[in-house]
C-alpha cells in the first residue's frame, strides 16, 4: 500500500457554524468510520465542559487542550471523519500537523449571517457570549487565510442541506478510498 491509496482521514476546518459536527457525523456514519469532534475530545479527557476550561483557565489554557486533541485524533490508525474546533488553525503547529498528517482537509464556509444564526445556539462558544456577529466577522478576516492554507477543498455550505454537503464530500478523491 502507498502512502497515496491509504485510506486517510477526513479533517473538516472552518469557522463556529458552518457544520462540521452535523455534516462530519453525517459523512461518518455513510462512509462507515469514526467520528471525532476535537471538542468534545476535550470535554471527555478533562470532564469539563469548553464553557467552563475558557471561564477558569482562559483561552491560551484551552489552545494548548485543543492542540493535544488534534494530534491525538490525528495519530488514530484507524481513519476517522474529524471536525477540528474553528480555532485549530490558529497554531502554526497544528497547521503543519495538518499538512503532516496527508488527511484530506476540507474547508467549510457559509455567509456570515446564517453562519450567526446557527452558531449562537452552542453553549461550547463563550467566545460569541457579548458580539457574535462582530466576533465572527473578526475571525473570518484573521482566519480565512489559514483555513485556505491547510484545506485542499473548499465547500461554501450556505444554504445547503446537510445531506448535499455529505453528498459532495463522500465524492471528492480520497475520502471514501
Ligand atoms: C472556537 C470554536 C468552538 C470551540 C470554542 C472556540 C473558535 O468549536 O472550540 O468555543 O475559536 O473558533 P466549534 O468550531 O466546533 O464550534
Amino acid at each position: 500500500m502507498t502512502t497515496t491509496d491509504r485510506a486517510r482521514h477526513v479533517v473538516l476546518v472552518g469557522l463556529m457554524g458552518t457544520g462540521k459536527t452535523t455534516v462530519g457525523s453525517m459523512l461518518a456514519e455513510r462512509l462507515g468510520r469514526p467520528f471525532v469532534d476535537s471538542d468534545h475530545v476535550i470535554e471527555a479527557s478533562t470532564g469539563r465542559t469548553v464553557r467552563e476550561i475558557f471561564a477558569d483557565e482562559g483561552e491560551a489554557a484551552f489552545r494548548v487542550l485543543e492542540m493535544a486533541a488534534l494530534v491525538q485524533a490525528l495519530a488514530a490508525p484507524r481513519p476517522a471523519v474529524i471536525a477540528a474546533a474553528g480555532g485549530v488553525v490558529l497554531a502554526e503547529a497544528n497547521r503543519r500537523a495538518l499538512r503532516d498528517s496527508e488527511a484530506v482537509v476540507v474547508w467549510l464556509q457559509a455567509q456570515l449571517d446564517r453562519l450567526t444564526e446557527r452558531a449562537v445556539t452552542g453553549e461550547h462558544r463563550p467566545l460569541l457570549d457579548d458580539d457574535p456577529a462582530g466576533m465572527l466577522a473578526r475571525m473570518a478576516s484573521e482566519r480565512e487565510a489559514l483555513y485556505a492554507e491547510v484545506a485542499g477543498h473548499h465547500v461554501d455550505t450556505t444554504s445547503r442541506p446537510p445531506a448535499d454537503i455529505v453528498d459532495e464530500l463522500a465524492a471528492l478523491p480520497g475520502v471514501a478510498t
